[in-house]
């Protein structure tokens, strides 16, 4: 097992997680055992040219996603990242995951290189939040009537430039770089994992299994993230 890694030892630190981080918390994983895309195919609920052809199926796709995701509770890790991030400025989130769960246990800054279940968006008038229920609030624009649709990066989506730059610029800049629960298979997301490595950051995967690029970390962590990061992080 990893020693445990002293936070204040670092002036830059980027946790870097996907679908794996919120498991533990009961929102299902995209890939492996429950995965999402085992049982909807993405090509009918969550990419562009679905939703064109039926917003509404799109839309009740992703109410019962919201749905799924109020009934969950963030976790030990979820929470332990929050409090990390609380006390010690450099403390980076860049996540992959739509589920919110960051923010729910209270990490009060969070990159979403994938957008949020928690937000929908008019193609003139940008986006809205859409909180706290599983149905949207509405679906059509309250200012051109146009249909709204979730702000979440489909598959063939190109990701929000913006946003990807704040990860590049935190990742560039860390020194520690720990991976959770990411299949790393997901571009230009995965490409930030080899971009980490390359600036000399630490690497470190936790995961319960090996992935495509578990070969990029010195040390690999095959533990849940919500016992591993509480145990193996500290402030
Ligand atoms: N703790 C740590 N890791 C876990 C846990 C756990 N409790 N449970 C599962 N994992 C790992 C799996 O081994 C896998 O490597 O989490 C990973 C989940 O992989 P995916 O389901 O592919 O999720 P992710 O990597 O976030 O997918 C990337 O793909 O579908 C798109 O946009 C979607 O953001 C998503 C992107």
């Amino acid at each position: 097992m990893m020693t445990p890694i002293l936070l204040n030892e670092y002036r830059r630190v980027v946790f870097f997680t996907g679908a794996g981080m919120s498991a533990e918390s009961g929102v299902p994983t995209y890939r492996g055992r429950g995965g999402i895309w085992a049982e909807y195919d993405w090509e009918e609920y969550a990419c562009q040219d679905a939703f064109d052809t039926d917003p509404r199926k799109v839309l009740d796709f992703h109410e019962q996603r919201r749905a799924k995701v109020l009934a969950c509770q963030p976790h030990a890790g979820h929470r332990h990242l929050a409090t990390l991030q609380a006390a010690h400025p450099g403390v980076g989130i860049v996540t992959q995951n739509t589920d919110g769960m960051h923010q729910r246990a209270g990490a009060k800054s969070v990159v979403e290189l994938h957008g949020s279940l928690w937000r929908i968006r008019c193609p003139r008038h940008g986006t809205m939040e859409d909180l706290a229920s599983p149905a949207y609030a509405r679906r059509d624009c309250p200012h051109c009537g146009t249909p709204l649709r979730p702000d979440i990066t489909w598959f063939e989506d190109p990701v929000n430039a913006a946003v990807f730059e704040q990860a590049r610029n935190l990742i560039t800049q860390a020194e520690l770089f720990v991976a959770v629960g990411t299949s790393a298979i997901v571009y230009p997301a995965a490409g930030l994992i080899p971009l980490a490595k390359q600036v000399g950051a630490q690497m470190v995967e936790v995961n319960v299994d090996d992935t495509e690029m578990s070969r990029l970390f010195l040390e690999r962590v095959r533990e849940p993230a919500g016992t591993a990061l509480p145990e193996l992080f500290l402030a």
